[in-house]
């Protein structure tokens, strides 16, 4: 196994009526709290009015930034950091998806900065200070409530950018399924695609002696499979729903990454898609994910297949492994196509190969993505073809 640092510094509520310990945690923080959130929807589910509540039962002071995009735009991160400046915030309170979290992470950072918070994304300034993060998740997918990461687009430039700083790790987390369940088929089955990936990311790869690692996120993988049809079937089936989101925040909170040296391959290309296409993120990986899989398969890879085959979908071990690797990449496009429903293809969703290049040249920084099968821009460019 290769050596790594494991520090995962994020206090997490999981569970139903958890949300009591909401004040008592912003409040060790300081008095004015910046309430963030997105499009509207924590209002529609009574959410937003719950957190109110709290905030104002624990004597602290309420200030608001609504209307983070899916996909938040840097535009969103300048406005909440003019807040914290001109009010003096002291914690920051995100309640929503990925991107809400994402962007609150940003905010954190360029409350100390004086320019524009795409120079953190282009790496112009160091990020050693970040205002104190406190979460509420609304929808089990990216992991946000539990890394240091976050991903923040620009229209203008049509980049989509996504760093990790240590100093943005949450503070602490509040994990509630019964808040998801009102998130719709749609996101349901974009959030299982994401977290599929993303300890695929991590799995598939020519690292040895990661056996431990391996059996946890088999486990892991094994979960998305079951739970994902059921929570979309019965959106309040609370198992379901706290299945998937505990295994979202496991998935990327570090744990399985056991010092992993390769890089990811199919979150870089799908960046390059929603950043040109503002698509759903889950979804331009779920397209993706079986054309990586069947690119990346060859004589060298076909041992990985088989244990994902054999380990995760139950595949007949006696099988060759050249068969049981097809046969797994089969399995896979199955369940994101077909049992979650999700489309299949770049071309219906209306994007054609036009931006192919440049998408393909950004992704890998002109050079190469060093994964589980090191990519070129020519093979980055092969892979988005079989996607249409
Ligand atoms: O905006 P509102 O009104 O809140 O509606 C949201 C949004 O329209 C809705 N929603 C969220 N919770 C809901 C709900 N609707 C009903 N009931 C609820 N309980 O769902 C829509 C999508 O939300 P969003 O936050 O955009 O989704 P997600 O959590 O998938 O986040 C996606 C973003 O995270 C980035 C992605 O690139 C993308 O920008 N990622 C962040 C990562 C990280 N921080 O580590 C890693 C990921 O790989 C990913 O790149
Ligand atoms: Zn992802």
């Amino acid at each position: 196994m290769n050596s790594f640092i494991y520090d995962i510094p994020t206090k997490v509520y999981f569970g139903e009526n958890q949300l009591g310990h909401l004040g008592e945690e912003l409040g060790r923080y300081g008095k004015k709290v910046l309430l963030t959130y997105g499009g509207g929807s924590i209002k529609t589910i009574g959410l937003y009015d719950k957190v109110v509540e709290e905030i104002k039962n624990a004597g602290l002071e309420l200030f608001e930034l609504s209307g983070i995009e899916p996909n938040p735009r840097v535009s969103s991160v300048n406005a909440g950091a003019v807040i914290c400046k001109k009010e003096n915030i002291d914690v920051l309170l995100a309640v929503g998806g990925g991107s809400v979290i994402d962007c609150t992470k940003y905010i954190g950072a360029a409350a100390y900065y004086d320019g524009d918070a795409w120079d953190i994304l282009l790496q112009k300034v160091p990020v050693d200070k970040c205002l104190p993060i406190i979460d509420v998740l609304t929808l089990s997918a990216t992991g946000s409530e539990m890394d240091c990461g976050g991903v923040i687009s620009n229209p203008e430039t049509q980049d989509k950018i996504g760093l990790l700083f240590p100093v943005m790790q949450p503070k602490v987390s509040f994990l509630d399924p019964s808040i998801t369940y009102t998130v719709s088929k749609y996101q349901t089955a974009c959030g299982a695609a994401d977290i599929l990936n993303h300890i695929m990311e991590v799995y598939f790869n020519m690292d040895q002696d990661l056996y431990m690692l391996d059996t946890v996120m088999e486990g892991l993988m094994k979960t998305i499979i079951e739970f994902a049809p059921i929570a979309m079937e019965a959106p309040d089936n609370y198992e379901a729903r706290a299945n998937l989101m505990w295994t979202s925040s496991w998935a990327i909170n570090g744990f399985v990454n056991g010092g992993k040296r390769q890089a990811w391959s199919c979150h870089p290309m799908e960046h390059e898609i929603s950043a040109i296409y503002d698509i759903t993120h889950g979804l331009g990986l779920a397209i993706l994910t079986p054309r990586w899989m069947e690119y990346t398969l060859d004589e060298r890879t076909v041992s990985k297949f088989y244990q994902f085959g054999c380990n995760v979908l139950g595949i007949n071990p006696e099988m060759e492994p050249m068969e049981v690797a097809k046969k797994s990449i089969e399995m896979v496009s199955d369940f994101l196509f077909k049992t979650l429903g999700l489309q299949s293809t770049f071309t219906e969703i209306g994007i054609d190969d036009s931006n192919f290049a440049i998408m393909a040249r950004k992704a890998c920084g002109g050079g190469i993505l060093s994964g589980f099968k090191p990519l070129n821009q020519q093979d980055i460019e092969n892979i988005f073809k079989m996607c249409l």
